[in-house]
């Protein structure tokens, strides 16, 4: 039986996994929460793992509040940066395969084509650059394992851009929307799906177990101004959309203006098929209803 362990089980992500655990056959899942395992406290990582064996380690925690990290630098680190080391570490000592979630923000910078996995990275927020040393710790201490950046995350569960639009919608008749920053959203459940079924691949011997840095979004491209307009087109929200420029919404840390992300290196390696945004929205909103 191939034992999973899900860090940060109660985010985004983490809650997708938790939904999805059933998919996986001969597989049994734990999940932690920040009650069972603090990392923001190193001694509290090494006794959790003390007498545990895991074959692969996801670690989808980390500090995600991205304007409140320019002030509070040092556990931004602390959650970004270090504690995914220790986690690396542990799951080299134990010879499990550590897969942890990194961001499109690491490239910060002037971009203008979809970015691939080893463009330079000029991080302008602490977030980017909390998480772009995170990414350094996690290769540094265990180089066998996987780093998986993702965009514009949003689902069903916690807070993101749709349940914000949703809300914002219902309640006025107009909206601001930023249409000078352009990425591609990611529907959590999608990133989930896709890395239980690497790690299906891996377990049934379909594929090995390759390392190092991937990419994955949903298929397609838009400005956030365009995926407000297709959520309210999706839930027939009578709200408008207006589209405006970044520097109406000042916020404490600097957007990326264009951070599309190449994915062929896992497309490729994996042999995957991703959905485009506007399908995974469909399907997230109709998981909403349910
Ligand atoms: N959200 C995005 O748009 C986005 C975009 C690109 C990449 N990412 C990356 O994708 C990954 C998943 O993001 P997400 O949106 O699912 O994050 P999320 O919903 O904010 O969840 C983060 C998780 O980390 C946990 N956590 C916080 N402090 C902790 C601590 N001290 N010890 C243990 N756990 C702690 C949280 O627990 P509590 O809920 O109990 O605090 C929560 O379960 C992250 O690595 C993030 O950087 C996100």
């Amino acid at each position: 039986m191939t034992k999973i362990l899900i860090i940060g089980s109660e985010g985004q992500l983490g809650s997708c996994f938790h939904e999805q655990a059933t998919t996986l056959s001969d597989a049994q899942f734990f999940f932690s929460t920040v009650d069972t395992l603090n990392l923001m406290d190193s001694s509290a990582i090494h006794s959790f793992f003390e007498g545990k064996h895991f074959d692969f380690i996801i670690n989808c925690a980390a500090y995600t509040a991205v304007d409140k990290a320019e002030t509070d630098t040092v556990n931004a680190y602390r959650l970004n940066a270090e504690a995914p080391g220790e986690l690396s570490r542990k799951a080299a000592q134990m010879n499990a395969r550590f897969i942890h979630i990194s961001t499109d923000y690491v490239f910060g910078g002037n971009h203008s084509r979809p970015l691939k996995p080893e463009d330079s990275k000029m991080p302008d927020s602490i977030y980017g650059k909390s998480k772009l040393q995170g990414e350094i710790n996690v290769v540094q201490e265990d180089p066998d394992s996987m780093v998986i950046r993702t965009s514009w995350l949003y689902s069903q569960y916690g807070k993101n851009f749709l349940k914000t639009m949703i809300q914002l919608g219902q309640q006025k008749d107009l909206l601001k929307v930023v249409f000078d920053q352009t990425g591609s959203p990611t529907l959590a459940d999608d990133l989930a799906s896709v890395i239980l079924t690497i790690i299906r691949k891996v377990i049934t011997g379909e594929k090995p177990f390759v390392p190092g840095i991937y990419h994955f979004s949903n298929e397609g491209v838009c400005s956030w101004y365009d995926f407000a307009t297709a959520i309210f087109y999706e839930t027939k929200i009578s709200c408008k959309v207006q589209p405006v420029e970044s520097d109406q919404f000042p916020t404490p840390a600097p957007r990326p203006a264009y951070s599309v992300m190449d994915k062929s290196k896992i497309k490729e390696t994996y042999g995957l098929e991703i959905n485009h945004w506007q399908e995974s929205l469909r399907k997230c909103l109709k998981n909403m209803e349910q």
